[in-house]
């Protein structure tokens, strides 16, 4: 089987390299010799993590403070990466404000919108281009579970993930014509910094215990040029089938929203 940095090096960058699961997708590639372009705000975070990583893999690897929902994030893209030879790319960060959606001001749904669609679109036009002109390469766009039906307190974040899982899809299809292969990776509740500090009510038993980042990113790392779309981990894809294909939608609507609201009411 060809390694994976043979079909998709030299370079990969990760948006929303920092920390949960994109920390684990960056230890993950160049842990497989890939050299890195690592994107988050905070540059604390990523100096850290870059330097773990050049000291253990021995890679090259580059930070950038960006914000990937301002109008500017594909300029700031472009400019730390047209120099190298980009095969790989993954859209990772989300923001996920939490709560009644007439709570949460219109600007925090509208940063969702931004960071979770206007963010993953301009970058896939981006790099879809350049990898289509080199002729191969890759594309990851993270998405969640709550994409797949309207979900209470996280209903706009769910509706952004609807948008990722199904521009993943089409571009999958597209780019997939032109060598570039593309995967809408739909984790389940994961343990990440964010999510365990959302709330204190996560379930640790049952379908809807988290999975660890290394296992979503493993897993997405194979599906990688096999599919369109994976769902993450084999309890996940058990709940999936019983939410799109065996409850009516009103049913998985009110099943996943109580759910949501016993952990964040
Ligand atoms: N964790 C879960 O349970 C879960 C479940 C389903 C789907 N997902 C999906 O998996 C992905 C990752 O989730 P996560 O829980 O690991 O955490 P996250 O909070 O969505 O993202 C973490 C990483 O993204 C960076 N980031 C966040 N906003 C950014 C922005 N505007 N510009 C640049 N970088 C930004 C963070 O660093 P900075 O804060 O320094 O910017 C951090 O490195 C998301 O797309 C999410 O929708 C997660």
């Amino acid at each position: 089987m060809t390694e994976l940095v043979d079909r998709y090096g030299p370079w990969a960058v990760v948006a929303g390299a920092s920390e949960g699961i994109g920390a684990s997708f960056s230890a993950k590639l160049a842990a497989r010799g890939f050299n890195l372009v690592l994107v988050a705000r905070r540059s604390g975070p990523l100096e850290e993590l870059a330097s773990s990583l050049r000291h253990a893999h021995g890679v090259e690897v580059r930070i950038r403070s960006i914000d990937l929902g301002s109008p500017g994030a594909v300029s700031a893209l472009r400019e730390a990466s047209e120099d190298v030879d980009v095969g790989l790319f993954i859209y990772n960060a989300a923001y996920s404000p939490i709560g009644a959606f007439l709570d949460i001001e219109v600007e925090a749904h509208e940063k969702a919108v931004a960071v979770n669609v206007l963010g993953p679109l301009r970058a896939s036009h981006y790099f879809g281009r350049r990898l289509v002109a080199r002729g191969k390469g890759g594309i990851i766009l993270m998405s969640s579970m709550s994409g797949f039906q309207g979900t209470a307190m996280v209903a706009n974040y769910a509706a952004t993930k609807a948008y990722d899982t199904i521009l993943a899809e089409g571009l999958w299809y597209e780019l997939g014509q032109r060598g570039v292969d593309v995967l809408a990776c739909i984790a389940g509740a994961t343990s990440t910094p964010s999510y365990e500090s959302s709330t204190d009510r996560i379930p640790r038993s049952g379908l809807a215990r988290p999975m660890e980042p290394d296992d979503v990113t493993e897993q997405a790392l194979r599906d990688l040029g096999a599919r369109p779309a994976a769902v993450s981990g084999p309890r996940n894809r058990l709940a999936s089938i019983l939410l799109r294909r065996l409850l009516r939608r009103e049913a998985a609507i009110r099943m996943v929203s109580e759910e949501t609201e016993h952990m964040y009411r």
